[in-house]
């Protein structure tokens, strides 16, 4: 089937109302400052889910301004697909929860494992769900509370991570505008490197666990850095492969915001100027599945992103997981 079959028809993001800058982790008692955090990561501040905030608040907040965008009703929904790694509940799955608090009364709903890549996955499936005329209009959410699930005692990881909620509805193709390559990887023999150890089915939570903090997300960062810079380089390649064009083709890259020095050495190996490249990781922190498309909805308001466009998007996380997709506007 000839692409483009799938196309943006609108966007909407959501974070919590807390904000926790680098200077409040003194506090919290945690070792660390904000010129260790600049420098390493780009990271400013994040934001961190509250009382009354949930991966299914976050989420439903985010879905209800992509169908506003999109001028589409919950009821039109026919899928409603949710990439997370921090879900409300291990069962049933938090895209479930979304269905039921935005009303989506027609829609099948379901959640996608695959770490950061998950709205890049997401999508990937929609385009699939529509190429089978499954579907005539999806929404993909990726959502993360990864705040819930750091360790706050380990300077590693905590400063790292943020809250947030990014949905893009998805319609059939009309004039040109939609997804012209996917490309999708994994490589579990690296599963180790970033995961959650106990907490699943295999090793429940005990006071050991607990103790321990095993539950929470582990990260060897040096292994993870390399490999994501490598595997992002490798889709950014395939994906203008895919779509038979060069990266002086496409007018605006937005990479998985994790890390400013990740993102640097992608766009370098791409072949893509800063200027060219979305940054707001020093504005969220590394928001996981929901950090492309939070970034998709603020380049859209931003008019960073207008018709006509060429969009490449490219993810990597745990798993490993890695994927990218390029997309006319
Ligand atoms: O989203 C999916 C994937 N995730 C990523 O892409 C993250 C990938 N990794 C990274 O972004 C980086 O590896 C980190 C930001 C996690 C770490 O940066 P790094 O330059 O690789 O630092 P490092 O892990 O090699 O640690 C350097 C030093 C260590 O001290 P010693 O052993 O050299 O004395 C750490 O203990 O920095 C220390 N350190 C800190 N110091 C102050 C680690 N965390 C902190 C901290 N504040 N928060």
């Amino acid at each position: 089937m000839k692409r483009p079959i799938a196309m943006i028809a609108g966007t909407g993001h959501a974070v919590p109302k807390k904000i926790l800058t680098n200077h409040d982790f003194a506090a919290l008692g945690i070792d660390t400052n904000d010129e260790w955090i600049t420098d390493r990561t780009g990271i400013k501040q994040r934001y961190i889910a509250g009382e009354g905030e949930s991966l299914t608040s976050l989420s439903a907040e985010a879905a209800r301004a992509a169908m506003k965008a999109a001028g589409v009703t919950a009821p039109e929904l026919d899928i409603i697909i949710l990439g997370t790694a921090s879900p409300d509940r291990l069962l049933p799955a938090t895209a479930v929860e979304v269905q039921a608090a935005i009303g989506a009364t027609r829609a099948a709903a379901f959640d996608i494992s695959a770490a950061c890549s998950g709205w890049v996955y997401g999508m990937k499936m929609a385009e699939g769900l529509l190429a089978m005329g499954d579907a005539e209009t999806v929404l993909v959410i990726g959502a993360e509370t990864l705040s819930r699930i750091v360790n706050w005692k380990d300077r590693n990881t905590c400063v790292l991570f943020g809250d947030g909620a990014g949905a893009t509805v998805v319609k059939r193709s009309t004039k040109g505008r939609g997804i012209l390559s996917a490309y999708l990887r994994s490589d579990g023999t690296l599963a180790d490197l970033l995961q959650r150890q106990a907490g699943g089915a295999l090793r429940p939570v005990t006071p050991e666990v607990l103790a321990e903090g095993s539950n929470c997300i582990s990260m060897a960062g040096r292994e993870v850095f390399k490999n994501a810079v490598r595997s992002m380089a490798d889709a950014c390649d395939r994906a203008l492969d895919g779509a038979k064009l060069a990266a002086s083709d496409i007018d605006l890259l937005i990479p998985h915001q994790a890390n400013i020095r990740i993102i640097e050495a992608t766009a370098k190996h791409a072949g893509m100027p800063m200027e060219k490249v979305y940054v707001n990781v020093d504005r969220y922190g590394n928001t996981s599945a929901a950090s492309i498309p939070i970034a998709l909805n603020e380049a859209l308001r931003d008019g960073r992103i207008k018709e006509g466009m060429t969009v490449m998007f490219v993810a990597f996380g745990a798993g490993f997981t890695w994927g990218s997709l390029v997309v006319r506007f």
